[in-house]
Formats: C-alpha cells, sequence, structure tokens
C-alpha cells in the first residue's frame, strides 16, 4: 500500500472497541512520536474512527496548502466552534478567504511596532510586581501576561478597573470550561447544571453582552480608537459588505484564545529550558546585557537579540504549542498513493516531524545554535508551529514579537531557577503546556536602578512615560 516510495499502514496496538484511545489519552505525545517508525501516513483508530496521522513533511505540506480537499473539520475544532464559532480559525474553507482578507490588515507589520509598545508596558508592569527570592507559579503568570496582553489589544479604549477585570475573569472562565470539554467530552456531562457548567455558560453569555456592548459603543462613538475591534468594525469587503455581529463576535473569541493560549506555554517552555540549560542561559545574560543593559526590551531591540530568537525557536521545536490540528476531506481524493474518501480525517501534529532524528538529529536535546544562519532552508513541512498554506497562523509574528520581548526583558533582569527536585510534565490540552512550573525568581542587578518603561496598574489603570507621568491617550492608543 505505497504510493512512490510513501510507506502508508496502521499503527500496531489497536484493542478491540477503543482502538488506540488508551496511549493517545495516557502519553499523547509519546504515542504520536512513535508513529513514524510505522509510515509515512499511519492509520490509528479511536474507538471505531479511524484516523490518518501525517508522519512525513512532504505529506503535511501537500495536506496544508490543499485547504480545499482537506478542510477545518474534526472534534478539537468542533469544541472550538462552541466558543469560537465561525471565527478565522475555524471557519470552512468557503468563508475563509473572504474573512482572511478582511482581517489580515490587522496583523500588517507596519503595525507591529505600536503592538509593541503595549506589550512592552505590559512586560514592564509585570516585572514590577516580582520580589527578589520568591518562588513564582511561571505558567500561571505567563497566562496572566498573555491574556492581558491579548485583551489591551482588542479593546484599548478606556475600559475600567472593573469591566477589564470582569472580561479577564470572563475569558478565564470560558477557557476552563473548554478544558473541561476537551478532557470529558461527552456531552450528556456538559449540560448537568454542574457548578463549572454555569459558570461557563454565565461567562460565556456575559462576554456575549460584553461584546455587543462595546460594539454598540464603539459604533455610537464613531472613533477609530487603533484596536482590533476598531479595525473588525471598519473592514468592508469588495461589495462594501463590514463583518456581521456574530462574525465580529467570533473574531474576537478567535484572537483572544489564539493570542494567549499560545504564547503563555511557549513562554514558560523557554523559561522552564533555560533554567535547566546554564551555559545556554549565561550566553543569553550576555546578549541581553549588551544590548538591554537592564530596560525592558523595545521593538527596535529584537534584530539584535538573535539568540533569544534562536531559543525561542528551539522551544517551538520541542513544545509546539499547538500539537494535534486535523483536517475533514471535502471529497474523495489519494493520498501518497492511499486512497481516502469524503470524510476521512486526517491528522498533522507539529510534535510529530519535529522529533524526528533523521531530521532534527539528538532531537529531544535543547541546542538553540541549530537555528543558525541556513535554518531558513529548512524543508516544507518539517519546522510548522504555526502550521502552513492558506491557514498558517496569522498571528505568527505578532506573537514572535511578544514572546523575543517578554523573555529578553525577563532575563535581563531575573533569573529563574528550577525548584529543587520539581520536574515538571507536560499536559497536552488544547495547547501543550507545562503541568506546573513554579521557580524562584532572583534578581540579576540586585543594586541596579530601574531602567523600564514604567508600570501602570495590572488592570485599567492608564500607563505611564518613562518620566512616570500618565500617557497621553493617543500614546496609549496606538492601533
Ligand atoms: C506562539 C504562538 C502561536 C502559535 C504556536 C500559533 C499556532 C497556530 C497554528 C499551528 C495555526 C494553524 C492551525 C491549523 O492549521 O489548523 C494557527 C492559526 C491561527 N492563529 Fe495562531 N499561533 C500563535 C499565536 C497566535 C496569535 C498571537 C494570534 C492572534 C492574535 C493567533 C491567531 C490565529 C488565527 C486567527 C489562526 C487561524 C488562521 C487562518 O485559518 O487563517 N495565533 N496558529
Amino acid at each position: 500500500m505505497t504510493g512512490a516510495g510513501v510507506r502508508v499502514g496502521p499503527a500496531p496496538g489497536a484493542l478491540p472497541l477503543l482502538g488506540h484511545a488508551l496511549p493517545l489519552g495516557r502519553r499523547p505525545l509519546d504515542f504520536l512520536a512513535s508513529l513514524p517508525a510505522h509510515g509515512d501516513l499511519v492509520r490509528i483508530k479511536l474507538g471505531p474512527v479511524p484516523f490518518h496521522v501525517l508522519c512525513d513533511p512532504d505529506l503535511v505540506h501537500q495536506v496544508l496548502v490543499d485547504d480545499r480537499t482537506y478542510d477545518k473539520g474534526g472534534a478539537i475544532f468542533d469544541l472550538v466552534r462552541t466558543v469560537a464559532g465561525n471565527g478565522l480559525a475555524t471557519c470552512p474553507h468557503r468563508d475563509h478567504r473572504r474573512q482572511r482578507r478582511l482581517l489580515q490588515p490587522a496583523f500588517h507589520r507596519d503595525r507591529l511596532p505600536a503592538y509593541a509598545r503595549v506589550m512592552s508596558l505590559e512586560i514592564s508592569a509585570m516585572l514590577r510586581s516580582w520580589t527578589d527570592g520568591r518562588s513564582l507559579d511561571v505558567l500561571a503568570t505567563m497566562n496572566e501576561l498573555t491574556a492581558s496582553l491579548a485583551t489591551r489589544t482588542l479593546f484599548a479604549a478606556e475600559l475600567d478597573d472593573a469591566t477589564f477585570g470582569e472580561l479577564r475573569l470572563c475569558m478565564h472562565d470560558v477557557m476552563t470550561g473548554m478544558m473541561r470539554r476537551m478532557l470529558l467530552p461527552w456531552t450528556v456531562l456538559n449540560r448537568l447544571p454542574t457548578t463549572g457548567n454555569r459558570r461557563f455558560v454565565r461567562a460565556r453569555r456575559r462576554l456575549r453582552q460584553y461584546v455587543a456592548q462595546l460594539t454598540t459603543d464603539y459604533r455610537r462613538a464613531g472613533v477609530d480608537h487603533g484596536d482590533l475591534l476598531s479595525i473588525l468594525l471598519a473592514v468592508r469587503d469588495d461589495d462594501g459588505q463590514g463583518l456581521t455581529e456574530a462574525e465580529i463576535h467570533d473574531q474576537v473569541f478567535t484572537f483572544y484564545l489564539g493570542g494567549s493560549e499560545t504564547t503563555a506555554p511557549l513562554l514558560s517552555w523557554s523559561l522552564y529550558l533555560l533554567g535547566r540549560h546554564p551555559a545556554v542561559r549565561e550566553r543569553l545574560h550576555e546578549e541581553v546585557d549588551a544590548v538591554l543593559a537592564g530596560r525592558i526590551a523595545e521593538h527596535d531591540d529584537i534584530p539584535r537579540l538573535g539568540l533569544t530568537r534562536r531559543v525561542i525557536m528551539e522551544t517551538l521545536r520541542l513544545y509546539p504549542p499547538g500539537w494535534l490540528f486535523t483536517r475533514v476531506t471535502t471529497r474523495a481524493t489519494e493520498l501518497a498513493g492511499h486512497r481516502l474518501p469524503a470524510g476521512s480525517i486526517v491528522v498533522y501534529s507539529p510534535h510529530i516531524v519535529h522529533h524526528r532524528a533523521d531530521l532534527f538529529p539528538d532531537p529531544e536535546r535543547f541546542d538553540p545554535d541549530r537555528w543558525g544562519e541556513d535554518a531558513g532552508r529548512l524543508a516544507r513541512g518539517v519546522f510548522t508551529p504555526f502550521g502552513s498554506g492558506a491557514r498558517k497562523c496569522i498571528g505568527e509574528v505578532f506573537a514572535l514579537t511578544e514572546a523575543t520581548l517578554a523573555l529578553a526583558s525577563i532575563v535581563a533582569r531575573w533569573q529563574l531557577d528550577p525548584l529543587p527536585g520539581a520536574h515538571t510534565r507536560l499536559l497536552p490540552r488544547l495547547s501543550s503546556t507545562p503541568r506546573s512550573l513554579p521557580m524562584t525568581v532572583r534578581k540579576r542587578h540586585p543594586g541596579a536602578a530601574e531602567r523600564s518603561v514604567p508600570a501602570h496598574g495590572r488592570t485599567g489603570s492608564k500607563p505611564y512615560d518613562e518620566q512616570g507621568q500618565p500617557l497621553e491617550e493617543e500614546r496609549w492608543q496606538t492601533w
């Protein structure tokens, strides 16, 4: 059953009725990483349902660039759709081109410096709240940072403290509810009137109301606040049609989800890996000391933060936050010489290809220096933390900017070490996160004066400029 030297076959060990549900449920990433040994296109079963897993970069590329035949679909997308509706990440191919065209301007490179300004302010505020010698829950802290940032970039208009806080809380409750649904996907359990289910439903309703209210306020004011919501309200297609209320709501959720659930684990894993590899951390200290001299990183610093970038790339290789994606064939087709009827489920996981020893020698080793000059020449489909083809992540540059600014600024000021004896485990949920990540934070230059973008209130208060003065409205609401 092969096509042009491509190996196609079933994964061993399927149990009657369960198929491969046990290894996939217990140690999903190990199970996935074991599949290339059985072929380039490997068939696994979950209960009676067959899934076709792509283990070869060429096949990954073929599938991702043909989004008409391999459309979004499958259990994870269905779950995300319950919250993000028909937003850019979940909509089917027939709606995608229009949505992508409308939303692309929000992520144009020209907008990055202004987004970066908001990022530096939030990073500065976070670092000011750290205490020398304390133990920090790194994952929770990074979640808070990226969630604040997502909220600020979506709704830059002045939100009072209470609204900002409640928005964040609702988002948190919706995320928690989604995670639970992912782990317990049986609909009957999700309909029971448990505290968790009630909180999820209430938070989702409140968020809908908030977005509707903000939309009405923005429309009434007729002002471009320079944030994502303003762009969503302003965009028009060739027929002069804008996004409907429902579409605006779905995009807000999509950006929030995309913006917070991915960059937080990326930053957490980067800090974890640096804590475990003091020699790399030492070199990174030299880089950030030379470039930043203790201040918060800004957009113009990024080209000089080469090792920071390589650490981020290597973390994305080892722990790609999005670890499993599915596609459903819209028609009967052939892949690797193998016939797939319409409705077949195809799985791609960046984790599988990123851990292949023939593509990344000694794949479990953390080695940022893999990402030298010629790394850009990697074959297609080999490195896909942001996907590929028409459905490639729209927030890639935004995310890399955020991660670079945050990592460089943290490392410039603080040294993070794992607690003695503490080991973290991977928890593959919607994204692959550490199960928990307590680390001790130590100030690197205890005597040094703070040189930073000054702090502002964590929730909703105005930010301040370098002299500690409140920023002018127009400087803060930069996009
Ligand atoms: C480290 C951070 C991030 C990672 C690893 C990541 C990863 C991905 C991946 C793998 C996809 C493709 C999914 C598929 O093929 O089914 C994707 C799509 C997407 N991401 Fe990201 N993402 C990140 C950050 C962001 C940010 C910051 C945003 C928005 C602010 C965002 C918004 C989106 C959207 C809207 C899509 C759908 C694009 C489309 O279908 O046209 N992501 N992301």
